[in-house]
């Protein structure tokens, strides 16, 4: 009885909008997925600690991630990280001022462990709690690496679950430009990564193969290249499959380098478009599959060759992080104030965008 009242009576009062400033120190906590991480970040950009515990070892065996190891594993792993990145960032956890947890998309199990353990911080310091969606996140990796980027920007949002082109209007106001229509692009590496027997997780492995590869062996399919700002990988997928039925011999090399080309194109010159279209100031890559080192350079030149400037966060920006859910929980915290203490972990959340209700 008592507890019921003391925790609505600190949700009511965590109500109140905090001030959010260049000092303002946040906690960013991530478990949607694979990656156990806790972050301190000053001011939206200062990265104070960034520390993540990846699990790919555990999953790597049963070729994908199992749901139910995820959950374990980050019940395991999450308190020590958080001390971690508190004792990293050599400040007092009294200069925490606010607790940031990635709220959705992602597995259920997983995202309530950071969840919960956000919401127990933020009762027990007394601080507010800033539930964060994890795209928004990965389209403020950018940002927290060069604060100076100008808006509008068209940013590719590429990652396992997600191929998106997205126009970042202005902080917390997008509009979405362009999406897969089947797969996403990681989705794709990673199930040709398994054809091919390359194993887990397929997109590193298929860049590291296609270094040794030609990839102007086999002409695969660029699905609607010339034709809006929507993909499609699932024709591209089954066309790998195809030729490698027909040719059992042919060099997996070529394979992984003329299929990473194929991606790679597509989603290059639909960038390029969707920024001219818009009339952007810059185009900035997003999510895991930024990491891949064919769509780095090829991103880079076409933003040279359009005379428009490109920004390629860091590979530890690229792929999950705490860093990027501190740093879109402080903008979030500005504009929106706190998130209620009773929220719950959304699984199928979306990207807020504008004009979508
Ligand atoms: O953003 P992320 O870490 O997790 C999700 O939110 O999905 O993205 C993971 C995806 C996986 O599909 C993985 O294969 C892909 O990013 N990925 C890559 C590379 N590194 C990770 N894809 C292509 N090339 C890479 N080097
Ligand atoms: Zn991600």
């Amino acid at each position: 009885m008592t507890h019921t009242f003391r925790t609505s009576l600190l949700a009511s009062e965590l109500r109140e909008r905090p001030v959010v400033g260049p000092d303002t120190v946040v906690l960013g906590i991530e478990t949607s997925c694979d990656e156990t991480a806790a972050s301190l970040v000053m001011g939206g950009n200062d990265v104070l600690s960034s520390v993540v515990s990846s699990q790919i070892d555990l999953h790597a065996q049963y070729g994908g991630v199992v749901p139910e190891i995820a959950s374990r594993a980050h019940l395991e792993t999450l308190n020590p990280v958080i001390a971690r990145a508190i004792v990293e960032a050599g400040i007092d956890e009294s200069r925490i001022e606010a607790v940031a947890v990635t709220i959705g998309p992602g597995l259920i199990g997983a995202l309530l462990v950071g969840v919960s353990a956000a919401k127990a911080l933020s009762v027990a310091w007394n601080k507010p709690l800033v539930g964060v969606n994890h795209l928004e996140a990965h389209l403020y990796a950018a940002f927290i690496e060069d604060p100076s980027l100008e808006l509008p920007l068209v940013v590719l949002l590429v990652s396992g679950g997600h191929t998106m082109l997205v126009e970042m209007v202005d902080h917390g106001r997008y509009r979405l430009l362009g999406q897969t229509v089947d797969d996403a692009a990681g989705e794709a590496f990673d199930k040709v990564a398994r054809f091919l027997g390359l194993g887990y997780p397929g997109g590193p492995l298929i860049d590291h193969e296609a270094t040794l590869g030609d990839p102007t062996a086999i002409r695969f399919p660029r699905a609607m290249l010339h034709d809006g700002l929507n993909f499609s990988f699932s024709g591209l997928k089954t066309s790998v499959v195809n030729h490698i039925r027909q040719h059992p011999d042919a060099s997996t090399a070529d394979v992984a380098a003329s299929f990473q080309q194929a991606v790679v194109d597509v989603l290059v010159a639909k960038t390029v478009r969707a920024a001219d279209q818009i009339g952007a100031r810059g185009i900035v890559l997003g999510g895991g599959v930024s990491a891949n080192s064919q769509l780095r350079t090829a991103f880079q030149q076409a933003g040279h060759d359009a005379g428009i400037r490109s920004f390629l966060p860091t590979m530890a920006m690229c792929t999950d992080n705490a860093a990027m859910i501190a740093s879109a929980g402080w903008y979030r915290l500005r504009s929106d104030g706190p998130t209620s203490l009773s929220a719950p972990a959304s699984p199928n959340l979306r990207l807020p965008l504008l004009g979508a209700g």
